[in-house]
């Protein structure tokens, strides 16, 4: 245990022992704080042979601490002053013997804070934003760190994540590559500064810090030199940029030696194929051996990879032998948070990565369900961390801001004069809590976001805890915070809990994917609910994140066919959101009164109970009104037509509601505001990220609607074909084929296109090698003098042999060239190949090179540029289908 140094405060002393560490330091310094005249308290720390655990012995005024570690010894130090402030412990009682041990159930408990922008830099892609004060004022802010390190802290974090494309720019540098750095020498050192600070304060608290980077990124000034892209996900492997990644992750483990890294191969890097396990294990994991042996280490500290688009399991192999100290995190519900009853393949591929790891850590990941509102359901998030422990065998916790990721440290909440503070409860001292920034006044994530914070590190700690003491603890919290009776709190935390279900529910019942690319609280297109496969329906959001049932195609068609339905079903879900919306009101109602304390802050809270009601009551009678559409494509009784009318126009009704309510409170619904956004409308140069923008899209659906009806009931009513493609000439390698009935479109298969949609007439094909197609991928390579589309068919099939679209869920370049929309679906029939979807790739003039990877695919040929967001179902290898888009566009 080492020898004891006492340090005298007044009357009372804690000791620690000679040369504790930091954190220990830190610990007894709280202790301190809160400490009355007369005690002694002895804090003592073991050598580590468990982690993180601690006993407090209280015996006659003497107090012994024992830490497992110097971890174990913080946390028992907090827990002491926590309990002597809240007047659990007092000197009152100098008699009184108490016993308490505790120590977490996961092992790493982590935060992360996106070093990112809601936008694109200019000229630059996705994750490429340099540390500089320009992008982010706040992280030179060391009292916005002391915070937020010090809320960690209480919450018993230990993992603290900075997440960000390519940072080693921003602060190494390298002899072979000094051109590279991306911030001028004044921002280069005081990046060092912060930085090495940041690492020093958090592990003054227990925290370690780990630095996240995504490959294959490059820095701006390194392309430019180079002449090469800074990211280019269908670039292989060049020795150059492998040089240099290798050194700058050398050097940085070399210069931040108490940093961590975690590691994205996917998104700027081909996901399938040998190249990312390359990268891993060749160019990565030699860069940080390299820099250890600088600093003469022959351990091996923890490095994370993420599971994020890239093959887990077959990147662990490989990578094993080259380290063996690697964690694997991987998201817990997508990019969203829908369920607490994992399973399903998703499910699956966790336990594999849990099995082969020294780690897996649940990733809760961007919550793109519950921006903006706030959400702290203390009994969804229980429930959530049992199952990463029961479900997915995972061991740790990496959590994801409740909302605004992209515009950390901010909310979107609107504050200041002539905003809504909601039902009334604006009465009462302004609480409200602000900061001033360039553009106004706005809230801190960290402090607006409290009870997630508070919720998720306690139940990563330990998710056992008895649900009745539960509700106590949470009712007393909400109290306190809002000085009012522990009846009252309950109230509150009942407010949370059942807004808490609304969200998830409707994202995993209605929702087209759980990734980020999906706004679920902007509400939904008819089209995308009646016909989600047109948006690129993501199927894990239905096998995997959220517990068995059916969609509304499925329930209609049962319900036609008079068969039994499933688990859970839409209709039980519009009921259920429903009944929770008003319950949630309620209860914020019922606590209102009460409510002596940040009554700014419980006016927002009521807002958004407000909203998440209004959601609900519009998604359940949107989806029933999908449901009546759907019915109506079995029966072609037009009473079920009429049925939609009215349950639409009541969805447009309390839509038009909540715009009103949220657009009070809201400078936006999502922080992600680059054209990657797509359901329920692109969000292109920043649009359509309030429900103000969206309510028109919604009243002109509705419109559509009525002027459709009556084409329907007059049995005239279709989807009209657009017109011809207009095709245009462009100069390109490679054999032509016209695309119509018998032709030939590869070079070396005797396949043969059957069918063809009306728009591709005079299109003309650029023939392909089906054998080049498997085994090497496809390249157009093409000069235009105008602007182009090129068309590509995939073949509508989730096989290897069948190239696959790439998704906005694991890559965010996947629209870049704005392909990824269908423009025809099921557009051409070649015999014996399942349908093809049509996608555009736009190009402006001049000489260009399309790879794609490997799998097979039509080259269809080159168009005049299409108009943006239209798509059109030929349903060619399904004659008599019934579309039904065409009633709401
Ligand atoms: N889709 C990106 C990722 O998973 C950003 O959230 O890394």
């Amino acid at each position: 245990m080492g020898m004891l140094i006492s340090m005298p405060a007044f009357s009372q002393t804690v000791e620690v022992p000679l040369h504790a560490a930091a954190r220990v330091q830190y610990g007894a310094d709280r202790v301190r704080k809160v400490l009355k005249p007369g005690w002694r308290v002895v804090v003592q720390v073991g050598n580590g042979a468990s982690k993180e655990g601690f006993v407090i012995e209280v015996k006659n005024r003497v107090i012994d601490v024992r830490g497992d570690d110097a971890s174990g010894a913080l946390y028992g130090c907090l827990e002491l002053a926590e309990r002597i402030r809240s007047g659990a412990l007092t000197a009152d009682r100098p008699g009184a013997a108490l016993t308490f041990s505790d120590r977490p159930e996961m092992p790493l408990r982590g935060a992360c804070i996106g070093m990112q922008k809601p936008v694109l830099l200019p000229g630059r892609g996705p994750y490429e934003y340099p540390y500089t004060p320009q992008n982010f004022p706040w992280f030179y802010d060391k009292k916005l760190w002391t915070r937020y390190l010090d809320s960690m802290v209480d919450n018993r974090m230990n993992t603290l994540y900075l997440w960000n494309g390519h940072p080693f720019a921003s602060l190494v540098r390298l002899p072979d590559y000094p051109y590279a750095v991306e911030v001028d020498d004044e921002t280069f050192s005081r990046n060092e500064e912060m930085y090495r600070w940041l690492a020093t304060e958090a592990d003054r608290r227990g925290i370690w810090l780990i630095q996240l980077f995504y490959n294959i990124i490059v820095s701006k000034p390194f392309a430019e030199h180079n002449h090469i892209k800074t990211q280019d996900r269908s670039r292989h492997i060049e020795p150059l940029i492998a040089d240099y990644t290798r050194k700058s992750i050398s050097a940085f483990v070399a210069k931040y030696p108490n940093v961590g890294l975690m590691v994205t191969l996917g998104e700027a890097m081909e996901g399938v194929g040998q190249d990312d396990i390359d990268w891993f294990t060749k160019t990565i994991l030699p860069g940080i051996k390299d820099g250890l042996k600088v600093l003469g280490r022959k351990d091996e500290p923890p490095v994370v990879l993420r599971a994020h688009d890239t093959d887990g399991p077959a990147v662990m192999k490989a990578a094993l032998p080259v380290y063996g100290n690697l964690y694997v995190e991987c998201k817990y519900n997508g990019e969203a948070l829908t369920t607490y009853t994992p399973r399903g393949p998703w499910a699956e591929l966790h336990r594999k990565l849990s099995s082969i790891s020294k780690g897996l850590i649940e990733n809760v990941h961007i919550m793109a369900n519950l921006e903006p509102f706030r959400y702290g359901s203390p009994d969804f998030i229980q429930k959530c961390v049992q199952a990463m422990h029961n479900d997915y065998h995972a061991s740790g916790l990496h959590l994801y801001p409740q909302a605004s990721y992209w515009d950390w440290p901010y909310t979107a909440d609107k504050v200041g004069a002539g905003t809504a503070s909601g039902g009334g409860a604006s009465r009462g001292p302004a609480s409200g809590g602000a900061v001033a920034t360039a553009g106004g006044p706005r809230l801190l994530e960290m402090d607006r976001d409290w009870i997630w914070y508070k919720a998720w590190a306690r139940y990563a700690w330990n998710c056992h805890r008895n649900r009745g003491d539960e509700i106590v603890y949470w009712s007393r919290q909400l109290a306190g915070r809002y000085g009012c009776d522990e009846e009252h709190g309950k109230y509150i935390l009942e407010a949370y809990e059942q807004s808490g279900e609304i969200a998830p529910k409707l994202l995993r019942r209605f929702g087209i994917t759980d990734g980020n690319r999906q706004t679920l609280t902007l509400g939904m297109l008819m089209t995308q609910l009646i016909d989600p496969e047109r948006y690129g329906l993501f199927s894990l959001l239905y096998d995997s994140e959220g517990p068995p049932g059916e969609s509304l195609s499925q329930y209609a068609e049962k319900e036609w066919k008079k068969q039994s339905h499933e688990g859970e079903t839409p209709v039980q879900v519009c009921d259920e959101v429903e009944e929770e919306g008003r319950r949630a009101v309620l209860a914020i109602v019922r606590a209102e009164d009460a409510v002596t304390r940040r009554r700014d802050e419980f006016g927002r809270l009521m807002n958004d109970m407000q909203c998440y009601k209004l959601l609900a009551d519009c998604y359940a009678a949107k989806a029933r009104a999908a449901l009546a559409v759907l019915r109506y494509k079995y029966s072609g009784d037009i009473k079920d037509i009429q049925q939609a009318g009215s349950s639409l126009q009541l969805s447009l009704d309390m839509f038009r509601e909540l715009a009103r309510t949220a657009d009070s409170g809201y400078l936006y619904a999502n922080s992600m505001q680059t054209a990657q956004r797509k359901i329920p409308m692109r969000g292109v140069n920043g649009t359509y990220k309030t429900w103000g923008e969206m309510e028109p899209v919604y009243v002109k659906e509705f419109e559509n609607f009525v002027g459709n009806l009556d084409s329907l009931v007059r049995g005239s009513g279709r989807e009209e074909a657009p017109a011809a493609y207009r095709p245009t000439e462009v100069r390109v390698s490679g054999g032509r084929y016209e695309v119509e009935v018998g032709a030939k479109p590869f070079a070396d298969s005797g396949m043969v296109i059957r069918k063809v949609a009306s728009p591709l007439a005079g299109v003309k094909g650029v023939m392909q090698s089906a054998r080049r197609q498997l085994l090497e991928g496809t390249e157009v390579s093409f000069t235009c003098k105008e602007p182009v589309d090129l068309l590509i068919g995939f073949f509508d099939e989730k096989r290897s042999m069948y190239l696959q679209p790439s998704q906005l869920e694991t890559d965010a370049s996947a629209n870049d060239f704005g392909q990824a929309d269908i423009k025809i679906a099921d557009g051409v029939v070649v015999e014996g190949m399942p349908p093809v979807q049509v996608h555009a790739w736009s190009f402006p003039a001049g000489a260009h090179t399309l790879r794609l990877g490997k799998g097979l695919c039509l080259v269809l040929g080159f168009v005049k540029p299409l108009e943006k967001g239209k798509t059109y179902d030929a349903g060619l290898s399904e004659p008599g289908k019934k579309n039904l888009d065409w009633l709401f566009e």
